[in-house]
């Protein structure tokens, strides 16, 4: 199949590499890049685990075309933390035991940050819906809402 150049921001990063034309943004992350971040659970749109952000907004990696992304910005988990300290989601899922097995929680932690960055107080039904693409077998949800909720309000305590 015919390689097409492709030039994107990967975590602030600029990336330029020739990709196959079908291929999805998940495997240029993965196995071209090397940021093994996003998650592939399903591959087919029904699980999240590959939840990245373009341009801020979540979107599902295995389903974006990569030729998509040129001249966009892509961030991954891999962006969240900086040098050793983690974002506040990061710490908030670990205080409220919202990671199990963690094979959902990139994903989750990219649904939680685009929601918390259009929304940074939302309701509890809004965090619902925020992460309604994002499947998690382990947790029961309920320890990641709470960890998203404790994470929007230690941001809006900062902010006053
Ligand atoms: S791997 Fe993309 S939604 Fe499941
Ligand atoms: S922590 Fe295991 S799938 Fe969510």
């Amino acid at each position: 199949m015919a390689r097409l150049p492709l030039q994107f921001r990967h975590n602030g990063r600029e990336v330029a590499l020739f990709v196959e034309g079908g291929i999805n943004l998940l495997m240029v992350l993965r196995e071209m890049i090397g940021d093994t971040t996003p998650k592939f659970g399903c591959g087919q749109g029904g699980c999240g685990a590959c939840t990245v952000l373009i341009d801020g907004e979540a979107h599902l990696s295995c389903l974006t075309l990569a030729a998509s992304v040129e001249g966009r910005s892509v961030e991954t988990l891999d962006s969240l933390k900086t040098g050793a300290n983690l974002h506040p989601l990061q710490v908030a899922f670990m205080e409220n035991f919202a990671a199990q097995c963690g094979y959902c929680t990139p994903g989750m932690l990219m649904a939680a940050k685009a929601l918390l960055d259009r929304n940074p107080n939302p309701t509890r039904q809004q965090v619902v819906e925020g992460i309604s693409g994002n499947i998690c077998r382990c947790t029961g949800y309920e320890p990641i809402i709470n960890a998203i909720l404790a994470a929007a309000s230690a941001g809006t305590r900062e902010r006053v």
